[in-house]
């Protein structure tokens, strides 16, 4: 692989990362993501929003199977890339799209995991770029949130599950109670706290 300017390169939980600028470095999101990732052997998992990919990859031990998605086509190249480093092509299919559009409407998953853009985002705050989609959530932080809600059920298998990170700044309460009105059944699995925001980990069953 050909190192490029602005790529840097990691070692996180164990995996050769390359992670260029324009693509979301892992963060304290995804590390609470991470500690509350559980796959079991052979599981179907989807990662919405993969970034550099260290999520999926993890995810990927176990899996069966993973299919990685994002809208930023930096990400996809790098997830890819990222994959091949630690020789798991053989387990992850990464693809281009927004949110569920790259999938097929019978296609059906274990495992569904997202750590979305969740930031309230006025338009003073746009910077541009492909690096903003990592966080921009739009006026009240639930543009793709809620979006991701509407649609996820129809790609999760009977008993599915839904492990996600959220924000107190754009209404944790408002995603537990819409998944609840859904027959979810959502447990908060973990927390970190911040001085002006906590940071949420749940998962949500279908029941
Ligand atoms: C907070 S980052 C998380 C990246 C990685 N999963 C992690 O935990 O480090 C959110 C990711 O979602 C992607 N994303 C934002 N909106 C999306 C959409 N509508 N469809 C697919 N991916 C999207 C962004 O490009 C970004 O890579």
């Amino acid at each position: 692989m050909d190192k490029q300017p602005n790529d840097s390169f990691f070692i996180i939980e164990g995996f050769k990362l390359k992670i260029p600028t324009e693509v979301y470095k892992p963060s304290d999101d995804t590390y609470l993501l991470i500690d509350n990732l559980h796959v079991k052997k052979g599981e179907k998992v989807l990662e919405m929003g993969c970034g550099c990919g260290i999520v999926t990859l993890i995810a990927a031990k176990k899996a069966g199977k993973v299919v990685a998605v994002d809208l930023n086509p930096y990400a996809v190249q790098t997830t890819k890339e990222n994959v091949k480093l630690n020789g798991l092509e053989g387990k992850v299919e990464v693809r281009i799209g927004n949110l569920f559009q790259p999938l097929n409407s019978n296609e059906k998953f274990d495992l569904i995991i997202f750590n979305p853009p969740y930031l309230p985002t006025s338009k003073g705050d746009k910077v541009g770029g492909w690096l903003e989609k990592a966080w921009d959530g739009g006026p009240n932080g639930r543009k793709i949130i809620d979006r991701f809600i509407d649609e996820v059920e129809k790609f999760l298998n009977k008993k599915g599950r839904i492990l996600m990170v959220q924000s107190t700044l754009s209404n944790v309460e408002k995603t537990i109670q819409r998944l609840t009105e859904k027959r979810f059944k959502v447990k908060i699995l973990g927390r970190k706290n911040f001085s002006f925001e906590t940071l949420i980990c749940f998962e949500a069953l279908k029941i």
